[in-house]
């Protein structure tokens, strides 16, 4: 799809205009849009069919007017309270509508009200992800899509900018969609080794980025025993793998570290069979950040920043790991498994220590498909953050309101190092009751980060949406990927 921004009215399928249900008469839009559109909404709006309800979508086909086939006429709800992130979601509605009247293209009038850059990032954004399909492994593929965008800026003097928005936009879409594709693919192809490969491919030509792939024999001569520990029923060899991205000479990078278990089944302590299948997804949290980092080398973004990713197949078997095993991390703390399901803060605790111990960071923010008990207090649309450093929760809090994939604080106080205290070994790894299932996931996280400021991102809420809305598709999500992006560019 190819998107051009332009200062006049450019002539397409379908024209789209943004309406504020306390502004009918588009106050500050361009001239030419006002005169064409008006009077042909002008007998919807008395009859009250359109009203600008946000999210409402008004489709006019036979418009008859100059240069266009249709209009589609989309709610944005008070003019005072226009967001990007509610431009993203009824832009993405948007999409959805004129790829389902199998138009081919589409001019797009910015709402006023919306910075330059930002509305065009967010108009990118919002096509790009809600036209999101995954349709690799159907052999019949939908037809329809959307072939060409123009996006119409207000003046001669504000193209620059919308453009600047509609290019990163276009490629933070494609990262989130990536995220996607990983999260949605079966975990009989993506398996530890395949998901490797497939980051290993991804940054294969950019100079400033390195891969390196850590397997089961350097693990063991790093000490990660943790990590090891829960791939050990799998036929499938376990990698964690470490991406740099180096722009400045000199800078400690921020460290994304990211669970990918590629498929969860609880081990020993296995998970009932009902939605199991789900837990394929349960490689979101690495899928986001190799996504962001992909976004982040694409966008150029001048900081240094490494990712690390964790993959391993969490299975029961003759060989798998056993509740009562005692491990010992790379830091040499020893622990106790008491629920084989509780994998994933496993694999993330080495990964945690390699990079305070390897690559120093400034700081580190982790980000997992980490605990049920994240869905019972919080539920499925926004995720859980903790920290060691309030500030950073606060940056990361004001880059969630931003994105609109917003965070919840829990907290992590003292004493709920109780619920992790083993009898036989330095730190039992959670806790079998009920209570604060996820705030004491963090708990056992924060033993493994040292002095580094620190934040952890609970993703199980949003690991998948239920329905198809705006910029969100039905199915695995992406979310969290755009916190990663837009945290590391706010931390230029
Ligand atoms: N991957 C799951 C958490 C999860 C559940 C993510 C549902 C997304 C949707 C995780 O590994 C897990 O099973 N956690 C256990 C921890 C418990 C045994 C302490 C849980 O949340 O029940
Ligand atoms: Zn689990
Ligand atoms: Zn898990």
């Amino acid at each position: 799809m190819k998107f051009n921004v332009s200062e006049s009215i450019a002539s397409s399928d379908v024209l789209v205009v943004g309406i504020y249900s306390d502004d009918l008469a588009l106050t500050g839009y361009p001239k030419d849009v006002s005169k064409l559109v008006l009077p042909l909404i002008k007998p919807l709006v008395d009859s009250e069919a359109i009203e600008g309800k946000f999210q409402s979508l008004v489709p006019i086909l036979n418009a008859g007017i100059k240069g266009f086939s249709a209009v589609i006429v989309v709610g944005l709800g008070d003019k005072a309270k226009i967001t990007s992130a509610k431009w993203r979601t009824v832009i993405g509605d948007a999409a959805r509508a004129v790829t389902q009247y199998k138009f081919k293209s589409m001019t797009v009038v910015l709402p006023v009200g919306l910075d330059n850059s930002v509305a065009g990032q967010a108009t990118s954004e919002g096509i790009g992800m809600g036209l999101y399909k995954f349709d690799q492994y159907k052999t019949e593929k939908k037809l329809g899509s959307l072939e060409s965008v123009s996006v119409l800026a207000s003046n001669e003097k504000s193209v620059a900018s919308v453009n600047t928005g509609v290019l990163a936009g276009t490629s933070i879409a494609w990262s989130v969609n990536l995220a996607r594709d990983l999260a949605n693919m079966p975990p009989n192809d993506l398996f530890p080794k395949a998901f490797a490969d497939r980051t290993r491919a991804l940054f294969g030509s950019d100079e400033n980025v390195t891969v390196k792939i850590i397997d089961e024999s350097d693990a063991k001569k790093l000490g990660m025993n943790a990590f090891l520990g829960v791939g050990q029923g799998s036929i499938f060899e376990s990698y964690m793998v470490v991406i740099d991205y180096k722009p400045n000479a000199k800078q400690a990078p921020i460290c994304l570290v990211g669970k990918g278990v590629t498929f969860d089944t609880g081990g020993i302590s296995i998970k009932p069979s009902k939605g199991m299948g789900e837990m394929k997804a349960d490689m979101s949290g690495g899928a986001n950040v190799i996504a962001a980092m992909k976004a982040i080398v694409d966008l150029k973004v001048k900081r240094n920043v490494t990712a690390i990713i964790p993959m391993v197949e969490n299975m029961p078997s003759g060989t798998a790991q056993r509740p009562g095993d005692i491990v010992k991390a790379m830091n040499g703390k020893t622990i106790e498994i008491t629920n084989t399901d509780a994998e994933g803060r496993l694999i993330l605790c080495d990964a945690l220590a390699y990079a305070v111990e390897k690559v120093k960071p400034s700081e580190m923010i982790s980000m997992a498909t980490l605990t049920g008990a994240c869905i019972v207090a919080l539920g499925t649309f926004i995720s859980g953050i903790l920290g060691n450093n309030q500030d950073m929760v606060n940056r990361m809090i004001e880059t969630g309101n931003e994105t609109g994939e917003r965070l919840w604080q829990l907290p992590l106080f003292d004493e709920y190092i109780d619920y992790l205290k083993s009898d036989v070994a330095d730190i039992n790894h959670c806790n079998e009751g009920r209570e604060a299932g996820t705030v004491t996931a963090a708990k056992f996280l924060e033993q493994f980060v040292g002095d580094v400021p620190w934040v952890h991102l609970d993703i199980a809420g949003v690991m998948d949406y239920r329905k198809t809305s705006g910029y969100k598709v039905k199915g695995m999500s992406g979310e969290g990927t755009r916190n990663l992006i837009e945290y590391v560019i706010r931390s230029k």
